[in-house]
């Protein structure tokens, strides 16, 4: 299997895959529920709405995603930013999520959107390109949240960040609870 990793940039926007491409969970919570009732109308306008909220993200934060290829085409995707730009945080029993003034950054999404492709690997070899990727912006710590009993969550179970050494931060909800990993304490 080749695969490789690359990060969003203005110019593969078109690789990022569907649903992640329009999705507008995290990032605009009060219009989400609305917009999938709406959908395929509102289709075209919530791709050039996330479309706008990368650009800003990645003139802001720097990369702030990633894409991943296997056989040269795009799989699997994850975003992640500064907490504050995912408002949905909010809604969320399990708390709290850290501060971007603090170090932390928020991982809202890793996806392998090919379903036969799942379980062999490379969901973590994403996450650890996320890992590399923000140890060495000098970020010092990710936090997530994870889904116990199953991987039908924007970032996943619970399992594949206990494997790579997160630990659970807070369980209010201990179907969602808050996964944190400490970059400065793990080698890469
Ligand atoms: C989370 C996800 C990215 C994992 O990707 P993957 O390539 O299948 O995962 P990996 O093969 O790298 O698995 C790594 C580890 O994660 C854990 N894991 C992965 N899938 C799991 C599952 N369904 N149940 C329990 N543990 C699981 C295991 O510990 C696994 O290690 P193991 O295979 O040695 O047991 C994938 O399940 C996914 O895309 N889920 C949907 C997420 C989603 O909907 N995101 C939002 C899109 S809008």
């Amino acid at each position: 299997m080749e695969t490789t990793t690359r990060d969003i940039t203005k110019l593969n926007l078109n690789d990022i895959p569907e649903t992640c491409n329009r999705c507008i969970y995290w990032s605009f919570p009060e219009e989400f529920e609305k917009s999938q009732a709406e959908l395929p109308r509102r289709k075209q306008e919530l791709i050039a709405k996330k479309r706008q909220w990368i650009l800003q993200a990645l003139k802001k934060f720097g990369s702030c995603g990633k894409i991943l290829y296997h056989n040269n085409l795009p799989v699997g995707y994850a975003e992640y930013g500064p907490p504050n730009r995912f408002p949905q945080i909010r809604e969320y029993k399990s708390q709290p999520i850290g501060e971007i003034e603090d170090g932390v950054v928020f991982l809202a999404c890793l996806y392998i959107a090919d379903q036969t492709l799942r379980r062999k690997g490379l969901g973590e070899e994403l996450l650890e390109r996320i890992i590399a990727d923000l140890k060495r912006r000098g970020f010092k710590t990710i936090e997530t949240y994870a889904r116990t009993g199953s991987s039908e969550n924007p970032s996943g179970p619970v399992e594949i960040y206990l494997k790579r050494g997160f630990h659970i931060k807070d369980e209010t909800d201990p179907e969602f609870p808050v996964m944190r990993f400490d970059l400065q304490a793990h080698s890469t």
